[in-house]
């Protein structure tokens, strides 16, 4: 099984476990039904070798405490520590190889590299379940290949992520307000050119703001700012006025240095020259929040300001805390903003869902195809 276990780390320590909880139900049902259950996932992005900073085990000894059993973990992908780990399985048990991007073959854009890892891979079993949602839009080995090798299943997680987020697209109930943060601006201009054929009102925040702020022609100070996407920024704003789409966006925190907690509240046509805008400030808050009050279906990624600074998260803790009181279909989007919802002590149950798939669910939003998916549609006869 090929699951998501892309937890952040603090050292050696999960500092958000969502994704090995969102894992659980698949590889316990699995388990459950007597199978030997075999999962891989990465850890962060190392450079194609074995590299112990990226070891999956903390997601491993978190796993076997939610399992309430022991998880072994090989200290190879399909070496003799693997082979050894696969070999000592007993049904109902379950076992984890190391990091699938410690082989450079899992991320090679060469079709036959990763053929030959998805051929080792699946040596070791007679199945394949995908439920790493979080990863179903990289082509990888053990996302993409793999499912071509063995007999191929949709496991629950990716099957629910993609009835969610089927909502967003196919049966949408308005009106629907997107909420897009986090730093780069160019992480999201795919899915910004999609959605604003679609949404109703498009609320913007985190640093990407500032580049949107500039691209109105308000000077930003010393923000985070993308000058290469100003262009396309402009075209943006152009064609929501031409749609009828509200960008709202009137006051930032700002301070003189990354970090620092003195700070001061100004327009956002007044950010002074030597300053940065961390968050958003009491009026955009409050100005969102009203914006998200009648909202029907809301997505939201990303997070508004400095949210692990508690002076810069109030702008993320009030978009948050605007969904959690909202009877609207409401969907958190990856990683960071997923994170920021528990770091913040926001109750999970307060959101329809919250996506383990941070670039996946944007790319699915972006109606891009995602290699994880649409691999089944080549494997016919398969689920
Ligand atoms: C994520 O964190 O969004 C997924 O685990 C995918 O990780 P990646 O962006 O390194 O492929």
């Amino acid at each position: 099984m090929r699951a998501d276990l892309n937890v952040p780390l603090d050292g050696d320590k999960i500092t958000d476990d969502g994704r090995v909880r969102a894992s659980v139900p698949t590889i316990k049902a699995l388990a459950d039904a007597g199978a030997r259950v075999i999962v891989t996932a990465h850890l962060g992005r190392p450079k194609g070798a074995p590299d112990p900073k990226f070891s999956l085990a903390p997601a491993a000894a978190r796993l076997g405490e939610l399992l309430g059993a022991e998880v072994a973990l090989a200290n190879d992908l399909v070496g003799e520590s693997a082979k050894a780990v696969v070999e000592a399985l007993t049904d109902g048990g379950v076992v984890m190889l190391e990091n699938v991007r410690f082989d450079a073959r899992e991320t090679s854009k060469d079709d036959a590299e990763r053929a030959a890892l998805a051929d080792e891979l699946a040596a070791f079993a007679d199945a394949f379940v995908s439920d790493g949602f979080g990863v179903v839009h990289r082509k990888q080995a053990s996302v993409y290949d793999v499912a071509q090798k063995l007999p191929a299943y949709v496991g629950g997680l990716v099957d629910a992520e993609l009835g969610v987020l089927r909502k967003l697209t196919d049966d949408l109930e308005r009106p629907y307000v997107v909420v897009l943060g986090g730093a780069k601006v160019s992480d999201k201009l795919g899915v910004i050119a999609n959605l604003l054929s679609k949404v109703d009102k498009l609320l913007i925040g985190g640093g990407m703001a500032y580049t949107f702020l500039k691209a109105q022609g308000h000077e930003v100070g010393t923000s985070l700012l993308q000058e290469d996407q100003l262009d396309q920024v402009r075209g943006f704003l152009a064609e929501a006025e031409k749609r009828g789409v509200e960008l709202v966006l009137v006051d930032v925190l700002v301070t003189a240095e990354f970090g620092n907690v003195e700070h001061d509240v100004v327009g956002t046509d007044a950010i002074p020259a030597d300053k940065m805008g961390l968050d958003i400030g009491p009026k955009s808050r409050e100005l969102f929040a009203s914006k998200l009050a009648d909202a029907k279906t809301v997505f939201w990624n990303g997070p508004m300001g400095v949210f692990e600074i508690e002076t810069y998260a109030g702008g993320t803790r009030a978009v948050a805390e605007a969904l959690v009181k909202s009877d609207a279909f409401t969907v958190v989007g990856g990683g960071d903003s997923a994170a920021a919802v528990r770091a913040l002590g926001l109750p999970e149950d307060g959101f329809s869902h919250i996506s383990t798939g941070g670039g996946a669910s944007l790319e699915f939003l972006e109606g891009k195809e995602l290699p994880g998916i649409s691999v089944f549609a080549k494997n016919e006869g398969d689920r």
